[in-house]
């Protein structure tokens, strides 16, 4: 028997009190014990992004309506954008921008690469019409966690957004929303929100909402966000609530900032970088076993391997013989890396598991002894030696 343990970047494991939520009998939205719930989820919510003047938008969909909804509020025929173009989730910000009519002009480094904040001022100092600027906090494809801040301090100097997906980073690593000068973050409830899939949200800035209202020519009736963010008319809700998903997300950002967002992110940082330090160890005895991260996120690393390791056959084992689910790799770097996720309930316990069974499995696929090996860094790193 197996206990299953998933360490995928989302969906992520739930809360037990945030799964009782979803087993109750279904109660209707319009009332005021649920606009209570909702008021309160998107006040706490601002604490997790760290916003004071953001209004919090609450959808139903999985991440990618948040996307759609930060570029069909914002983007209409004829309108150019700025795409910072690198990895799978960034290319679909391009394919949003297009879909509404809008030119995207790529700001393309290789996967693994970080954006320059200086290029970023080049391109918008280039193309003053640039109406906003679209970015990746951790981009899931390539496990790179890019300059939100300093990109943000360039694009805050002219009328364009600062639009971002959190959808992968945003609970889990560092985030200044206010701070770092972010207009439209999107974030999906799968990840470290620790709600399953289905909701998803949007936190808006002042600077944003404005765009929005003189653009009256939006192609967007589901996801228009001024609906949301109308209270008065729309208690948040201008549809159908998830109300289950709502209440279960509820709980689960209660459980986020009982112990402050600070202590999430420092947790976060210690399991990455005991996974970071076993790929280190690993890849002293086997070459090829690397990060090619320019800036290995703290919410996900992505281990790339050498022909000797059969990809699909590791995450096989992990699974039916250590009860391990975690992720293959996307696009060109699918069959060469693998995925280890730390968001949400993840706990040290966890890795230290992943690492010593990869331990094991990467000693037996590649005839190379590492037993112990990537055990051993984890533990220093846990120990902070
Ligand atoms: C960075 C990033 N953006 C967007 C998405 C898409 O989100 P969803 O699959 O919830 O629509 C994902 C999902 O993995 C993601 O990691």
């Amino acid at each position: 028997m197996l206990n299953y343990r998933m360490l995928t970047p989302g969906p992520t494991p739930v809360p037990e009190s945030s799964l009782q939520k979803l087993g109750r009998q279904v109660r209707h939205h319009r009332t005021a014990d649920f606009t209570a719930v909702l008021e309160r989820v998107t006040q706490n919510l601002k604490q997790v992004f760290k916003t004071e003047r953001s209004s919090i938008a609450v959808l139903q969909g999985s991440g990618t309506s948040a996307m759609d909804a930060c570029v069909s509020n914002v983007i209409v025929p004829g309108d150019v954008a700025l795409v910072l173009y690198s990895g799978k989730f960034a290319e679909r910000w391009a394919d949003l921008v297009e879909r509404y009519g809008g030119t995207a002009i790529r700001y393309e480094v290789p996967w693994g690469e970080r954006f320059k904040p200086e290029k970023v001022k080049e391109y918008l100092d280039a193309n003053p019409q640039i109406k906003a600027v679209y970015g990746t906090l951790v981009e899931t494809s390539t496990g790179v966690q890019h300059d939100i801040a300093g990109i943000g301090q360039v694009v805050a100097q002219t009328n364009a957004l600062w639009v971002v997906d959190g959808i992968s980073g945003a609970g889990a690593v560092e985030l200044w929303t206010d701070d770092w000068h972010v207009d439209l973050l999107a974030v999906g409830s799968q990840k470290a929100l620790m709600t399953p899939p289905g909701l998803s949200v949007v936190a808006v800035s002042p600077k944003a909402k404005a765009v929005m209202e003189s653009t009256p020519n939006r192609r967007v009736f589901y996801l228009d966000l001024l609906k949301y963010l109308n209270w008065e008319k729309t208690q948040g809700a201008p549809f159908t609530p998830a109300r289950p998903l709502i209440e279960a997300m509820d709980e689960s950002v209660r459980i986020l900032l009982d112990e402050s967002m600070e202590t999430v992110w420092a947790e976060n940082v210690t399991k990455s970088q005991m996974v970071r330090a076993a790929v280190a160890a690993w890849g002293e005895r086997i070459p090829g076993i690397q990060i090619v991260a320019e800036r290995s996120a703290d919410a996900l690393t992505v281990i790339h391997v050498p022909d000797a390791v059969n990809v699909k056959e590791l995450l096989k084992e992990l699974e039916l013989s250590y009860g391990l689910k975690l992720a293959g790799a996307q696009g060109d770097w699918k069959g060469r890396a693998f995925r280890i996720s730390n968001m949400g309930m993840v706990d040290v316990t966890d890795i230290l598991a992943v690492v010593s069974a990869l331990d094991v499995v990467l000693s037996r696929q590649t005839g190379v002894d590492v037993l112990g090996a990537g055990s051993a860094a984890a533990q220093k790193a846990l120990m902070g030696k």
